[in-house]
């Protein structure tokens, strides 16, 4: 009994990654030129403002860890409903307008085909590529979603979680400490506001005003360019000090105290990631393959919950 029991399951579980496989070759018969449209979009923006690919790779790690990864990030507030990018941690979201050109001109080639969440999977890959980091084949595939939440951004990982509520923020996704590890490498690029490490530079705890784990002239300096607790503005800092460049930079400076989350931070506390922490900040060449298979695993997450449409504008359902 229980042998059939398990082999109704296998058939079970291997029907339903059947029915959400992804495939590199998904659009090469319905849109081939999409790869190309979604590229230029992404290099033209980058062109006017740099911080285009880093807005572009966390828009997409936002859009995985909720719902799965069906453009639920891109869609707009409506009525009574506040949509994710209304939600709390949505500071850092911005330049949507790179993935509404690309849609545009995909929709003008091949209406109704591309979902919006295969589009912005392709402009993170796009993202790093320009930046210098590796490239790879997208898994496509993806549908859009008809549900965005904004209460729902409270399941990201937030950056003051400690190595075991990070772990456990990405097994609950089929991620594990080796693509925390790898994915966290994302912090190469782009921009954190004061209020997103503020913890580390005010009232740490009870004794220490500063996290003790922070280089000291790195602490001070955050502390220069963020001088209140609680004051809400735009100032804060890149995140490595080659912020627009995608390359180990991240993990050597990790290394040294000068990283800027308590989630960074944390990868030193676990053995197992802070082996890898050095092996990434060693060669450049073993992180990015690490961040390829990592990023093929983030961008293939795929719910119950996730879309079954394809949105004609993505900012809003069908
Ligand atoms: C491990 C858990 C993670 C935490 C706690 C976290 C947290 C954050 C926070 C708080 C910010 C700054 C928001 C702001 O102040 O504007 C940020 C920025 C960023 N994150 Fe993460 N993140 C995580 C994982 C990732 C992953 C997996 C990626 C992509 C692979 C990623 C890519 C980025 C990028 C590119 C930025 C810069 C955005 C910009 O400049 O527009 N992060 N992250
Ligand atoms: C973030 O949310 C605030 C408040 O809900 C909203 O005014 C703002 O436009 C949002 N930012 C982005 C980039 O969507
Ligand atoms: C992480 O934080 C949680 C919640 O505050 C706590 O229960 C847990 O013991 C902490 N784990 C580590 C490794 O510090």
């Amino acid at each position: 009994m229980e042998s059939i029991a398990t082999i109704v399951m296998l058939i079970m579980v291997s029907f339903t990654s059947v029915a959400n496989a992804l495939s590199v070759n998904y659009y090469d018969h319905t849109c081939p030129k999409v790869e190309s449209i979604v590229v230029g979009a992404v290099q033209k923006a980058t062109f006017n403002d740099k911080t285009v690919p880093a807005a572009m790779l966390r828009m997409h790690f936002h859009d995985c860890f909720i719902r799965g990864c069906d453009a639920s990030v891109l869609l707009e507030s409506k009525g009574k409903n506040k949509a994710e990018k209304d939600g709390p941690p949505n500071i850092s979201l911005h330049a949507f307008h790179v993935i509404d050109n690309a849609k545009k001109a995909v929709e003008a080639v091949c209406p109704g085909v591309v979902s919006c969440a295969d589009i912005l999977a392709l402009a993170a890959r796009d993202a790093v590529t320009l930046s210098g980091g590796p490239s790879w084949d997208v898994p496509k595939g993806r549908k859009d979603g008809r549900i965005s939440k904004a209460i729902e951004t409270k399941q990201l990982p937030a950056p003051t979680f400690n190595i075991s509520q990070l772990e456990q923020s990405f097994s609950q996704r089929g991620l594990s400490l080796d693509d925390l590890v790898a994915l966290s490498g994302g912090h190469t690029l782009g921009f954190a506001h004061c209020s997103s490490f503020q913890n580390r530079i005010h009232n740490f705890s009870p004794k220490q005003n500063t996290d003790p784990s922070i280089n000291p002239l790195f602490a001070n300096k955050l502390q220069k360019i963020c001088p209140f607790h609680n004051k809400v503005n735009n100032a804060g800092a890149q995140l490595d000090s080659s912020s627009t460049r995608f390359d180990n930079a991240y993990y050597k400076l990790l290394l040294k105290g000068n990283s800027i989350f308590s989630s960074d931070q944390a990868l030193l506390t676990h053995p197992n990631t802070k082996a890898l922490v050095s092996k990434f900040a060693r060669s450049q060449e073993e992180f990015e393959r690490a961040f390829v298979t990592s990023m093929i695993k983030m961008s293939s997450i795929i719910t119950s919950d996730s879309g079954k449409e394809i949105r004609l504008n993505c900012k809003h359902v069908r």
